[in-house]
């Protein structure tokens, strides 16, 4: 630890050197430089950094214990105490700070723009005690079998870390790629290991992508609501999205084919299955024509297949992918929903050139994924607790899906609409014409329930009157509570005089 000190001879007009040091911890502890239960260093060690006495940094030490800033353990040493008087201001800079601002790539700017927008128009809150909150999106963390995946992951370290913990080839771990070629074969889809590159999510999989194929100024054609996430990172690297509207269950394949005469996208960006917000899926004969239609235009797609594993009745149709006999398909799956987000595993099925491709990018962007994580989850999968799990997820994630179409049946006044979700984790609602969910989300929150507003999930505006209501996160006994207070949100706010007048607005996304 660096201390500038006041050694100047005249003693009057300086603080004793004990005092100094003291002073010095004090303010670190208190602008948390130095964590709570961080041991300070030993006095013989600071006493030798800093060219003094021994028992000046002893007395220091005294102090700091004695005032509450440190506590003292015999043959331990001395530790930051775990909760520390006041905050003492930071000292004022003496010359300006640097402004990063003029230093900000492109691309960074755009990041920020859409940051802002973000939280001009969604603001989410935070779930306070007592409110349901329909709002995350997450998988249920009281469901995730972490005791199992554990000692699986124990056994890995044992048996392979030496191995795995090292350096790594970027394209993954093969016995989890030639486990995925299995897995896939369940939906339809036959690809080979070498199709297969692992990435640190599906998020990853839309960056390395977008950095592969898109320079700024191209077009991406995106079916409208979308996955936000996505589309972020498609603006990130200049790209301009062009809004697909969505019918039946899925992108709006012949408005596609009007809009290719007169623009030409370099990629379309969709989800046909348990798509994020509707949970719809697109049927078979629309997925067809989709293909031949991206054929006949040579226009990649990317097919977010997140959570084909989570649908609730009749299966969904196969991925585009398994209809995709030239290559042209980047089929992007994550084991988020179907496992724990937190792991940051996913994989990208395409072509064997296009995946050098983005092997290289990944190589160059995080070198790899980690391996221990990778060979984890193999074993898990083949222990089949994966299908275990996944087997609970779906039937828990059924039951509540259920429960919430029949709230939303029994609670929500006439002329309020819903997608019939057939899949993943959420619904759109869509409100009356000219009713603002960012508004009524405040007065819901006021009521004791949240949502996220729909307008998140679309390009540039629009959706105002929507809003998503997630499934995933809550208990099937508050489900009917909560669309309750929901729907005495909406009547409240239909009767409010203010209210602008009913715009006679198409819903944002057909009814099914
Ligand atoms: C449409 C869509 N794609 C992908 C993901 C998962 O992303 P990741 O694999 O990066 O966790 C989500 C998560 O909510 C999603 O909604």
């Amino acid at each position: 630890m660096k201390i500038p000190l006041d050694r100047s001879p005249d003693r009057t007009r300086r603080q004793p050197i004990a005092r100094q040091i003291q002073r010095h911890v004090e303010r670190l502890i208190s602008q948390r430089l130095l964590a709570p239960g961080v041991k300070l260093p030993a006095t013989r060690e600071l006493a030798r950094d800093l060219g003094v006495n021994r028992t000046t940094v002893a007395l220091a030490y005294d102090e700091l214990v004695a005032g509450g800033w440190a506590r003292a353990h015999v043959g331990q040493g001395t530790f930051v105490a775990d909760q520390v008087p006041v905050e003492i201001e930071a000292p004022r800079p003496e010359s300006p700070r640097f402004d990063w601002t003029g230093f900000l790539s492109k691309s960074a700017q755009v990041i920020a723009a859409d940051a802002r927008r973000r939280l001009s128009y969604s603001q989410v809150p935070q779930p306070a005690p007592g409110v349901i909150s329909f709002a995350g999106g997450m998988p249920d963390a009281s469901l995730f079998p972490t005791d199992a995946f554990r000692r699986v992951l124990n056994r890995v370290i044992r048996d392979e870390g030496r191995e795995l913990l090292q350096y790594y080839p970027a394209r993954g771990y093969p016995p989890l790629r030639e486990h995925l070629a299995g897995y896939l074969l369940r939906f339809g889809l036959e690809v080979r290991p070498e199709e297969i590159l692992i990435v640190n999510g599906s998020q990853q999989g839309f960056d390395l992508v977008a950095r592969t194929l898109l320079d700024p100024g191209d077009f991406v054609a995106i079916e409208q609501p979308s996955y936000p996430r996505a589309m972020r990172v498609f603006r990130a690297y200049g790209a301009q999205l062009l809004p697909v509207p969505m019918v039946a269950g899925g992108l709006h394949v012949e408005y596609l084919e009007r809009l290719l005469e007169r623009q030409s996208p370099k990629l379309v960006y969709c989800q046909p299955t348990a798509h994020n917000p509707t949970g719809l899926s697109m049927s078979a004969a629309a997925r067809q024509r989709l293909v031949d239609l991206c054929g006949r235009h040579r226009l990649p797609i990317v097919e977010d297949g997140f959570d084909g594993t989570l649908f609730y009745g009749e299966r969904p149709p196969a991925p585009l992918k398994s209809q995709d006999a030239s290559g042209l398909v980047i089929y992007i799956g994550t084991f988020s929903k179907i496992l724990f987000p937190g792991l940051r595993l996913g994989w990208i099925v395409a072509a064997p050139e296009l995946i050098e491709r983005l092997e290289t990018a990944k190589d160059l962007a995080d070198i790899h994924t980690s391996p221990i994580l990778q060979a984890a989850v193999f074993h898990f999968c083949r222990q089949r607790l994966l299908d275990r799990h996944q087997a609970r997820v779906v039937r828990e994630s059924a039951r509540r899906r259920n429960a919430l179409l029949a709230a939303l049946s029994r609670r929500m006044p006439t002329g309020v609409t819903w997608t019939e979700s057939q899949g993943g984790f959420s619904l759109l609602v869509t409100l009356f014409p000219g009713m603002n969910a960012v508004t009524l989300l405040e007065q819901a929150v006021q009521r004791g329930v949240a949502f996220s507003p729909g307008n998140a999930f679309f390009v540039d505006g629009g959706g105002e009157h929507t809003l998503r209501l997630s499934f995933s996160g809550i208990p099937v006994t508050q489900i009917d509570e909560g669309i309750k207070r929901l729907a005495e949100t909406i009547r409240e706010a239909q009767r409010q005089p203010e209210r602008p007048a009913r715009l006679e607005e198409p819903p944002a996304v057909p009814l099914v």
